[in-house]
């Protein structure tokens, strides 16, 4: 599962992923969350992985937070920059592009195109006051996205970006064909576990969802927020 994988998927448009609408899941629990990771609220420092073109980003600098989204593929940064309007910044450490739409309220958009791997830990620094890392990680259709041998290394990277005391809210998709090509892969609630054993772990929604890809009939969605427990 590589750079070129998906740049092909862009290129096909075989984004089937993408949400027109704003996902659900981050509407019924950002609210919980952001009492939870407390005192930077709003602006929380928000990164998004592995963000395609996701609606979800800009939805998020509206609401007046501080948002990161990081995107491998040239061709889905390309749509993410003009469908939401960003303009070209010279790139951070670790990105090869980057673009950035300052929104009225304080929010503020980011995109870095670049591997996830290479985005330095932890930042950002010295914009809020709780410390360096960021407070919210939001992760839909990102752990997921990827093949079992890449996962420890993502979810290591991804707890080192988040400062102690933030939150990652995390949409998983489990069902019990272990060879299934994905993605999605399935991520049983036991792996979570195991990707981030620091993680204050709770299960705050878990619900049977129709296939449409044949010989399975449902998988189950399983949401989680994982609390960095703070020093
Ligand atoms: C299944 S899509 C999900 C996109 C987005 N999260 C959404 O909900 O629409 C996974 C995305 O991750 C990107 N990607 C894959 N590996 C990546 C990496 N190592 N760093 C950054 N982006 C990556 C792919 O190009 C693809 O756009």
């Amino acid at each position: 599962m590589d750079r070129e994988y998906w740049r092909r998927r862009w290129r096909e448009g075989r984004i089937g992923f993408h949400q027109e609408a704003i996902d659900p899941h981050l509407l019924r629990h950002l609210p919980g969350l952001a009492d939870r990771v407390g005192a930077a609220h709003p602006p929380l420092r928000t990164l998004v992985p592995l963000c395609g073109k996701s609606r979800d980003l800009l939805w998020l600098g509206e609401e007046g937070h501080r948002v990161t989204g990081v995107e491998i593929a040239p061709e889905a940064c390309a749509l993410c920059a003009s469908e939401q309007q960003l303009s070209p910044l010279s790139p951070p450490a670790g990105a090869e592009r980057a673009w950035r739409r300052d929104l009225p309220g304080g929010g503020r958009l980011d995109l870095l195109q670049g591997d996830i791997l290479d985005l330095p830990t932890p930042s950002p620094d010295g914009e809020g006051d709780a410390g360096p890392g960021w407070d919210l990680i939001w992760d839909r259709a990102a752990l997921i996205a990827l093949p079992a041998r890449l996962r420890p290394r993502y979810a290591g990277h991804l707890w080192e970006c988040l400062r102690p005391g933030g939150a990652m809210l995390l949409v998983t998709a489990e069902d019990d064909s272990a060879e299934r090509e994905g993605p999605p892969h399935s991520v049983p609630a036991g792996e979570v576990d195991r990707l981030y054993p620091e993680a204050e772990r709770t299960e705050l929604e878990r619900y049977e969802q129709d296939r449409s890809d044949g010989d399975l009939t449902t998988f189950t969605i399983v949401v989680h927020s994982l609390i960095r427990p703070a020093r």
